[in-house]
């Protein structure tokens, strides 16, 4: 697939391929500074937890364009915009991470004129970029081995190419176990209200001539029960240090499912999406988006004037649901709390209990 978030250094521009239309149009949103970087991620032009990092970084790096260098308070002009950006969606920890490590960087640079922190900002953007699709090409590879040839594998929302840099998470196993010469099918459940699964993770699969079929959120009970369902991997938005997984609205049902008809349910997530300040998913906010997305397909009202909706964006899948947590550094396995201490702080994953 081509690459969905491309910087343009002749433009000074970020740019990126906007989801909202996907599959239908391939148009492209331009990013030229913090308020469109922050409008394409509210409104879902970029999305996936990963890509969402990915843009703010380039998003910091923009923000240094707008700033008055010559006004005394330039800095906390700067401040200001890379609060706004970093809060811009509330559940995807990569978002906070992504503003953090620039501010880390600037921090270690010390009192660095603004042209000077720019271009160290938009190299490191462009650093972060790369190793994105690097990680999630050694996670695939290490999440390749828990998939069989000939498996029937289910997602929740999209955990692919276009919800990282590149490759994917999720669909990165996927990706890993087929470039290890192993037949796998995917069922790629619709996701509503955005339909992720239906509109993104369907395009980039049957793009890369992968087999899917998507299945409506409602089916997987059917699905399972039937025994078309051999795994399942999803990947996740924010990581607890206890292992609680929050992943797309649905993901928690899906799990649940899994674990009453024994079917082995995976996550896949790179270290930057774990939380340890996080002890657990109870502590983890879930965003509350428009309802909108809930009463209307497109221009079309589906419920009737005036009535409520819930459009909770996310859920909390608890970690004894979870057989285990595909990261850069290996596969993790319960106590999922070791397990992520030991990977996050020593580099070491447990791996020892892995069913
Ligand atoms: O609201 P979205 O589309 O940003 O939600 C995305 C997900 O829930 C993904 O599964 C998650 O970010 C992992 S992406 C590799």
């Amino acid at each position: 697939m081509t690459e969905h978030i491309q910087f343009s250094d002749d433009q000074n521009v970020l740019l990126l391929l906007d989801q909202r239309y996907l599959p239908n149009r391939e148009d492209t949103f331009v990013c030229k500074n913090t308020e469109t970087t922050i409008y394409a991620l509210q409104t879902m032009v970029v999305r996936g937890a990963p890509a969402i990092g990915v843009t703010a970084a380039y998003g910091c790096y923009l923000a240094t364009q707008e700033v008055d260098r010559d006004a005394t308070e330039w800095k906390t002009q700067l401040n200001q915009l890379l609060d706004a950006l970093a809060d811009a969606r509330p559940t995807a920890v990569n978002l906070r991470w992504a503003v953090t490590v620039m501010r880390e960087a600037w921090n270690a640079a010390g009192d660095i004129p603004l042209a000077e922190l720019a271009s160290t900002w938009l190299a490191l953007a462009k650093k972060i970029h790369a190793e994105d699709i690097e990680i999630n090409t050694v996670m695939g590879r290490h999440g390749a081995d828990l998939l069989e040839d000939g498996d029937t594998v289910m997602t929740h929302c999209n955990a692919g190419a276009l919800a990282t840099a590149g490759y994917g998470t999720a669909l990165g196993v996927i990706r890993g176990a087929i470039d290890k010469g192993k037949k796998i099918s995917v069922i790629a459940n619709e996701t509503r209200p955005f339909l992720q699964g239906a509109r993104l993770t369907a395009y980039e699969l049957a793009k890369d001539g992968i087999p899917v079929k998507v299945a409506c959120d409602n089916a997987t009970a059917l699905l399972m029960k039937k025994g078309l369902v051999d795994k399942v991997v999803v990947g996740a938005d924010r990581i607890a240090a206890n292992g609680d997984v929050a992943n797309k609205i649905g993901t928690y049902g899906v799990a649940l499912l899994a674990k009453a008809h024994g079917v082995p349910f995976y996550v896949a997530a790179p270290s930057s999406t774990f939380d340890l300040d996080t002890p657990s998913g109870d502590q983890i906010p879930i965003e509350d988006r428009t309802p909108r997305e809930v009463t209307h397909i497109g221009d079309h009202q589906i419920t009737p004037d005036g009535v409520e909706v819930f459009n909770f964006a996310f859920d909390i899948t608890p970690n004894e649901l979870i057989a285990g947590i595909v990261t850069e550094k290996g596969v993790l396995a319960a106590p999922f709390d070791v397990a992520i201490r030991e990977m996050i702080q020593h580099d070491t994953p447990n791996t020892s209990t892995l069913g």
